[in-house]
């Protein structure tokens, strides 16, 4: 990952939840986990756009390792003893598909990923029981994994195409406004003076300062958020809509059909030993 588990995590100073008293907030918790964990299953079908033999394999794998976490969290409810309730409209938004494969990676993986394992090491700081910590913590390391994926395939887009980092920026900004906004919903609904819960608007910024330290070191943001001022942002945000919705409508992109796998492959490096035997075999010289 660009940044350690120790630069994401939030300093909670030892406040804990209690699973009696707070049954009904972990449960709202865990609500918005799930949901998000049943949109990370749906990652299987990415792999019709996987551009290499490496990024199909990582989906495959990473299909299953969110099938497991939403199991870890089913035992989560058995644990706590509650049901699941319903989900809230801004995890909805920020769980919501891309429509390409490149804003799929850069925020679904690289910064959606991100906002998930911060959660996820928020609940393991806060959570006094050693068994379900251990079961979330092997979770949280299969995210990291997602996230580095991301960054990855980010990093390698705006090398080949830097017209992508201005498209994208805008929908990351959105996202942190998103988050912005579900701060004064949960302030509003949730009790404050709760020791864990009464950290939250510091937890959100921190949230917010580790997603920006990403997008700084992917290359993505070119200078600190606070000197970006408010219409700057609103132009970036409107920019990268218009050219999402603009692509969207061309009818030339209704008819255009990305390069799948089944394409490539003979090209892919995964199959280049096997490649090159065949070469032999048939006499053709094998490439420097
Ligand atoms: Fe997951
Ligand atoms: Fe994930």
């Amino acid at each position: 990952m660009l940044l350690t588990r120790e630069e994401m995590a939030f300093d909670f100073k030892g406040a804990k939840f209690d699973r009696e008293k707070d049954r009904d907030l972990l449960a709202w918790i865990a609500s918005q986990f799930l949901y998000g964990e049943f949109t990370g299953i749906q990652i299987g079908h990415w792999i019709l756009q996987a551009p290499d033999m490496d990024s199909a394999k990582f989906l495959a794998r990473q299909c299953i390792e969110e099938l497991q976490h939403v199991d870890a969290f089913k035992e989560f409810f058995r644990w706590l003893g509650a049901r699941p309730v319903k989900v809230h409209r801004v995890v909805k938004l920020l769980s919501t598909e891309s429509s390409t494969w490149e804003e799929h990676c850069a925020l679904e993986m690289a910064q959606g990923e991100g906002f998930v394992a911060m959660i996820f090491y928020a609940l393991l700081a806060t959570l006094d029981d050693e068994k379900m910590v251990k079961k979330l913590d092997f979770a949280a390391r299969q995210e990291e994994g997602h996230i580095e994926f991301g960054e990855e395939q980010t990093k390698k887009l705006l090398e080949r195409d830097p017209r992508w980092r201005k498209r994208l920026l805008g929908l990351h900004l959105l996202s942190l406004w998103a988050i912005k906004r579900f701060e004064k919903w949960i302030a509003r609904r949730v009790d404050m003076n709760h020791p864990v819960m009464s950290q939250l608007p510091q937890y959100l910024d921190k949230i917010i300062a580790v997603t920006e330290l990403r997008l700084t070191r992917l290359g993505m943001l070119h200078k600190p958020l606070r000197e970006m001022g408010g219409f700057e942002k609103f132009g970036a945000i409107c920019r990268s809509l218009a050219w999402k919705f603009g692509r969207k409508l061309a009818f030339w992109n209704w008819f255009r059909r990305k390069p799948r796998l089944t394409d490539v492959y003979m090209n892919d490096p995964y199959l280049a030993d096997v490649m090159s035997l065949k070469a032999v075999k048939e006499g053709i010289p094998l490439a420097a």
